[in-house]
């Protein structure tokens, strides 16, 4: 969707709440069109987030860390549950999976080397492993999704990890999608589809119904591993806490929890906005699940969905994330939106900060497009070089904070360094409202 122009304010104009200009202009879009609107992104409208929390920093009754003398770790081992070689990583932050074909190959490509010089993974997505990914990716996390596309055993046993994905943040119960003009020959080839046509893939896998076929299906993919890959499971947050529960009774070694704000590269907008459930309430009731099974820690959570800085990727530790995983911040470093494309964005419509059309294929950023003269655009070091330091300014910040909040390891962060600046985000987080001792909705056992 693009930018409706902003008109200057003049008396008497006065804007319905209800309909407003964004409102307005769909409605009209729709009108026009006949099809709902698709896009990239995340969720755009305010839910409670990360935001919403503030960590309590040492004082007289805590004692903070020096940070040029005492160290603050960060590294975290993924899949120690099953896994004969679990992943081994050395900061809390991931690259969440994102598919060839919604990505260029140079930006599969940068993704890799940016995630390998900060010494963690990175993910496929729906469309299967390309070689440059493989080659330039240290760790590959490879996603087995409904689609089944580009899935085969070499690549299953050529990955670091395996990702079963059951849904996404942005679409939970629904299905993937890609417009012809993206499928290219190669797309095309990887996927088995015909070039230029556009896809739906399935919003449910057609091998397993329930709990008991994924765990068939999970042990089918220990054993074409040999039992050395860690399985992950990938749900988009909806009613979480019996999900993660029934995840980890499958079998999995990981759980992957992704909130409604999560990314996506081309997703219906009434989808986006308005299925699942925030973040902050998901990664809450995954620990819960994982405690009350007394799995945490031992079945890793990593969570996703509006991952954008260090005090995000704090928070969501203490809350009893294992690790985080990124998608649309990681494509923003890659040069998404970035303003030296601006003539470019308004040409097609759009300003930088505003371009969420991922799914048109035409990104002047040369990330989401399979457009090669486009896409050539990405130089894949600079590209990676970005991420990395991205990632490493996100690695910094966690353990700034965490060593204000006296921690030796980011994993020591806790829900009682946490307290809400809101009664939803104290309810969704179960942390005390700021100055209060009252979490609203939790009653203690006495
Ligand atoms: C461009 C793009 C492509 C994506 N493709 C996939 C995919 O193929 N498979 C998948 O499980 N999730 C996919 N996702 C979702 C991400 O894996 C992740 O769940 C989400 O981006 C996390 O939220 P964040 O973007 O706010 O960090 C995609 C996201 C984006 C932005």
């Amino acid at each position: 969707m693009t930018t409706p122009p902003q008109s200057a304010w003049r008396p008497g104009l006065r804007e319905s709440a209800l309909y407003d200009r964004n409102v307005i202009a769909e409605i009209q879009r729709a009108a026009r069109e006949g099809i709902y609107d698709i896009r990239g992104f995340g969720a755009k409208r305010r839910v409670p987030h990360f935001d919403d929390l503030l960590l309590l920093g040492a004082s007289v009754s805590r004692y903070p860390l020096e940070g040029y003398r005492e160290r603050c770790d960060t590294d975290v081992v993924l899949g120690t549950r099953f896994a004969r070689k679990p992943l081994e990583l050395r900061i809390p932050i991931t690259i969440a999976g994102m598919s060839f074909g919604a990505l260029s190959a140079p930006a599969k490509e940068a993704l890799g080397r940016g995630a390998s010089e900060m010494g963690t993974s990175t993910t496929t997505g729906d469309g299967g492993m390309t070689a440059e990914e493989r080659e330039h990716s240290k760790l590959l996390v490879y996603q087995v999704l409904p689609s089944r596309y580009g899935v085969n055993p070499d690549d299953l046993r050529a990955a670091d990890a395996i990702e079963v994905v059951v849904g996404q943040g942005a679409k939970p119960g629904g299905g993937g999608m890609l417009l012809g003009h993206k499928i290219s020959d190669r797309v095309a080839g990887m996927r088995g589809l015909p070039v230029g046509i556009d896809q739906r893939s399935a919003c449910r896998h057609p091998d397993w119904t329930g709990p008991d076929d994924l765990e068939i299906k999970i042990g089918e993919l220990r054993e074409i591993t040999d039992w050395e890959k860690p399985v992950f499971v990938k749900v988009g947050a909806t009613r979480t806490y019996y999900d993660v529960a029934l995840a980890v009774k499958a079998g999995a070694d990981v759980v992957v929890v992704d909130g409604m704000q999560g990314g996506t590269a081309a997703t219906q907008d009434v989808f986006i906005e308005h299925v699942g459930i925030p973040t902050l309430a998901a990664v809450r009731l995954a620990v819960e699940a994982l405690q009350d099974l007394d799995m945490h820690r031992r079945v890793q959570l990593i969570v996703s969905g509006g991952i954008r800085t260090g005090a995000d990727v704090a928070k969501a530790l203490a809350m009893g994330a294992d690790a985080v995983s990124i998608g649309v911040a990681a494509i923003i470093a890659l040069g998404d939106n970035s303003p030296e494309h601006e003539d470019d964005y308004q040409a097609l419509g759009t300003s930088a900060g505003y371009y969420d059309d991922w799914q048109a294929g035409r990104d002047p950023a040369g990330i989401s497009t399979q457009e090669e003269e486009l896409a050539a655009r990405l130089d894949p070091e600079l590209g990676g070089r970005r991420v990395a330091n991205y990632l490493r300014v996100l690695t910094l910040e966690t353990q700034t904070l965490a060593r204000a909040c006296g921690k030796s390891h980011v994993h020591n962060l806790e829900p009682e360094d946490l307290v809400a600046l809101t009664i939803e985000a104290a309810a969704m987080a179960r942390v005390p409202l700021a100055g209060t001792d009252w979490i609203p909705g939790f009653h203690s056992a006495d």
